[in-house]
């Protein structure tokens, strides 16, 4: 399995599965055959509501002996109503009994928007908390205790734009060393990639494949589909693969990690085959072509009338 290395010379698989959306119903199952097919590396966050059907996976996987503990790569995400440093390790603490583990492997936050605590999606003025009253370097120094606690491995960050990652990078004494971020042919985040790489930051692409089933609140009416889009159709023909697996592969090829979601067996040996297929310069030159800045998950639903964030905060842009 291909996989990147951290500066201490950890590994992380460099494919793994996601688990936002999968139904509490069908996730347990999903990351046992995943575990048994050979994924090794797992993505979660508490916000997805399924923590717990994920761990009774993975402790069954380990405690047969099935899987090392330490042959896995764990990923969650601090949720936003955690921000307050007095918040943090107490989350970190649910997340762990949840997964079954008593360390994480690389602990992220979320996104760059604190919520009062206790509230799972902010709507009403009060339910914000603004990055001026609660600053994202408050919140990190208690992620960096928890590393020298050994309950994390690694820490990082998802959704921060260049801005937000660079003002990070210089305010911490850990420095952050993911950030996940949405990536795919219509969002291909050259700058973010560039800045990253100058900054020994690896970068995780989410919705590599497009997030179809995300909810009906988070979809636009004329959205673009990436799975039948013609030049990625025609990569997958010449190359006897699937539309996910040409997705997954061009992830794999600029260095970047990808999580692909599946509950679907057949469509998670699909995709872990995925780091078979090698495109060639063709291939990729007609994959760069397709850049247009498009976001599936675009924040909207932090953003509102009584929300203290806009998209333009947000992403910085
Ligand atoms: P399913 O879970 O039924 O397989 P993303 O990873 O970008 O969030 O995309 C997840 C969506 O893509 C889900 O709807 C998932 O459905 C679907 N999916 C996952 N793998 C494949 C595949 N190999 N081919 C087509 N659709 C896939």
């Amino acid at each position: 399995m291909l996989s990147f290395s951290f500066s201490n010379q950890d590994r992380l698989p460099a494919l793994g599965l996601g688990t936002w959306k999968s139904s509490t119903g069908a996730v347990q199952a999903a990351v046992a055959e995943a575990l048994t097919m050979g994924y090794r590396h797992i993505d979660c966050a508490p916000i997805y509501q399924n923590e717990p059907e994920v761990g009774r996976a993975i402790a069954q996987a380990v405690d047969s002996g099935a899987v090392a503990r330490s042959d896995l790569w764990l990923t969650s995400k601090l949720w936003n109503n955690a921000h307050a440093p007095e918040q943090v390790r107490p989350a970190l603490e649910q997340t762990l009994a949840s997964l079954r583990t008593d360390y994480l492997d690389l602990y992220l936050i979320h996104w760059p928007v604190a919520f009062a605590p206790g509230v799972l999606y902010a709507r009403k003025k009060a339910e914000f908390v603004p990055l001026a009253d609660q600053p994202i370097i408050d919140t990190w120094k208690v992620m960096e205790a928890c590393v020298a606690e050994g309950l994390v491995r690694h820490i990082g960050v998802c959704n921060f734009s260049v801005a937000k990652l660079d003002a990070l990078c210089r305010q911490a004494t850990i420095r952050p060393e993911m950030n996940q971020i949405e990536l795919h042919p219509y969002l291909q985040q050259r700058a973010a990639l560039d800045f990253c790489k100058q900054n020994n930051i690896l970068v995780t692409a989410f919705s590599p494949l497009g997030s179809g089933d995300r909810p009906t609140a988070m979809k636009k009416a004329d959205e673009p589909t990436l799975l039948d889009n013609p030049v990625i159709l025609q990569a997958a023909a010449k190359h006897g693969a699937t539309p996910a697996q040409v997705l997954l592969g061009w992830g794999l090829a600029r260095q970047t990690v990808v999580i692909p979601k599946s509950v679907n067996p057949e469509r998670l040996r699909q995709n872990l085959a995925a780091a078979e297929v090698r495109l060639d310069d063709q291939d990729m030159a007609a994959i760069a072509s397709l850049d247009r800045g498009y976001r599936f998950v675009d924040g909207s639903f932090l953003t509102g009338p009584e929300s203290p964030y806009t998209m333009a905060a947000i992403w910085d842009e």
